[in-house]
């Protein structure tokens, strides 16, 4: 429970707590002109490209991210890209004074004269600022800090953060200004404090990547304006934000070929098709709780894949360490990447290599057998592009435009002797001719290839 006195005036809001904005006496919705055209494009390709096309007059979008993530660069980014297009920018900062934006800016090479800069933390402040220079864009940076004396709470606080985003809210749709608000997130992805403040707005973006790598991506939870699936994806650069045009080429730039345990995926964020490489390292260990760590993929799935691969497969992972990561600091989540996942898993297991031209992409259900994926096409188009020769697909894709060949596999047990990962002297039982596909098998080993025991990855095959 938080105690705090109720504002002596309504902040831009109701008795009851709601932003007040109005259009007047109920309209027919045939009567209503609609507000298309008035999207205005930011600028930067990205951002544009996540948020449906551009923003919208009077829309409120709230930008999370954790810290040094790069929320105020980008803003600042779209400050300056938006006074070159000719608009008006307010830029309130309430966690940086204005000489350090002004370095900054300098930095980034990018000081304009259109942008207002404001260090305000305090909320009619702010809103002075906005009825006299009326602003297209207004960006506060954060809402965490900014605060309403008359809401006797501390900024950051749930009454804080609410009470000053609705009165925001109702200053955007009264003055028809843009606003975003950025927004800290804490470790576990929450926006610190509200996530209440999520259906007081139009839009939400999270900011996402890891701080200790360049790439950025930048994901839409929500958006009344357009689909939330389009990704951007950017890089941090000494120079600031920049968009990355080629996200497949960026991380496969540093793929060593012929590594066990590594396997190329076709994945698709929104309708954009992306190859990321899957690694694993599979360990043996003789204690009991054996580890297991992800990175970039659900921890829960793959449990579930270690077990269907132990038992669909009859290979022994339970007993071992498993690790698995999903290169460039990203994350993914969609199913497509299930089949990538314990292919990367056998051929650790394995210590042979998925041959080099192979990309790998479907479901996997708990009988083992391989499901299909959405937007197939654009995937293995993708895979092509980049010089990949053949696709492990389910058994039931039908044709497909790409250049590339199709190997289709119904089981997992069938895709992992096809990618070559079974050991001459593993089990007979699973040794290509005893499997009825009707595909010519690829990649048959070298018998200096296989692993004969003894380096720690003996037992492979029950
Ligand atoms: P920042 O935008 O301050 O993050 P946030 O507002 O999300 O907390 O960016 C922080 C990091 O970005 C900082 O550690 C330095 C790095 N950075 C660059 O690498 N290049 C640049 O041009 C800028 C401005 C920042
Ligand atoms: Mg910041």
């Amino acid at each position: 429970m938080v105690e705090y006195s109720a504002p002596a005036e309504p902040s831009g809001g109701g008795g009851d707590g709601a932003p007040r904005w109005s259009s007047g006496p109920a309209r027919l919705l045939s009567d209503i002109a609609t507000d298309e055209d008035t999207v205005f494009a930011t600028g930067i390709g990205e951002l544009d490209r996540v948020m449906g096309g551009g923003l919208v007059p009077g829309s409120v979008t709230l930008m999370g991210g954790e810290p040094g993530i790069g929320k105020s660069t980008i803003i600042l980014q779209l400050a300056s890209s938006m006074a070159r297009l000719g608009k008006t920018v307010l830029y309130v900062s309430a966690e940086e004074s204005a000489g350090q934006l002004r370095n900054r800016a300098e930095r980034l090479g990018m000081v304009s004269d259109s942008v207002y800069i404001q260090a305000e933390t305090a909320l009619p402040e702010i809103m002075t600022e906005v009825e006299r220079l009326k602003p297209d864009l207004l960006l506060i940076d954060s809402i965490q800090t900014v605060s309403l004396p008359s809401v006797g709470s501390v900024p950051g606080s749930l009454v804080q953060v609410r009470e000053c985003a609705q009165a925001l809210v109702a200053s955007a749709k009264h003055h028809r200004m843009a606003t975003i608000l950025v927004g800290h997130v804490t470790k576990e992805g929450n926006l610190a404090g509200p996530r209440t403040l999520e259906h007081l707005v139009d839009t939400v973006l999270s900011f996402e990547g890891d701080r200790n790598q360049g790439l950025r991506f930048l994901r839409a939870a929500k958006n009344r304006f357009g689909s939330t699936l389009e990704p951007g994806v950017l890089e941090m650069t000494g120079d600031g934000l920049v968009p990355v045009e080629d996200p497949s080429g960026l991380f496969l730039a540093d793929r060593r070929p012929g590594s066990p345990g590594s396997v190329v995926v076709p994945v698709v964020e929104g309708h954009r098709p992306m190859l990321v490489e899957l690694q694993a390292l599979v360990v043996p260990t003789t204690q009991g709780n054996p580890r297991r760590s992800v990175g970039g993929v659900d921890s829960q799935r793959l449990a579930l894949l270690l077990a269907v691969l132990e038992r669909r497969a009859s290979l022994a992972v339970l007993r071992n360490e498993v690790y698995v990561s999903l290169v460039g600091g990203i994350k993914i989540r969609e199913p497509g990447v299930d089949l990538g996942i314990a292919l990367a898993v056998a051929s650790a297991t394995t210590d042979l290599p998925v041959p080099d031209d192979m990309v790998a992409c479907g479901e996997i259900g708990l009988a083992g057998e391989i499901r299909q994926v959405g937007q197939l096409d654009r995937r293995l188009e993708e895979a092509a592009r980049l010089g990949y020769r053949r696709a492990l697909v389910p058994a039931s894709v039908g044709e497909c435009s790409a250049d590339i060949d199709l190997i289709r596999v119904s089981s997992l047990h069938r895709a992992i002797s096809v990618a070559g990962l079974l050991s001459r002297s593993g089990a007979p039982d699973l040794h290509l001719t005893a499997v009825q596909d009707d595909v010519a098998p690829v990649s048959l080993l070298e018998p200096s290839q296989l692993d004969e025991g003894g380096d720690g990855f003996v037992d492979a095959f029950s």
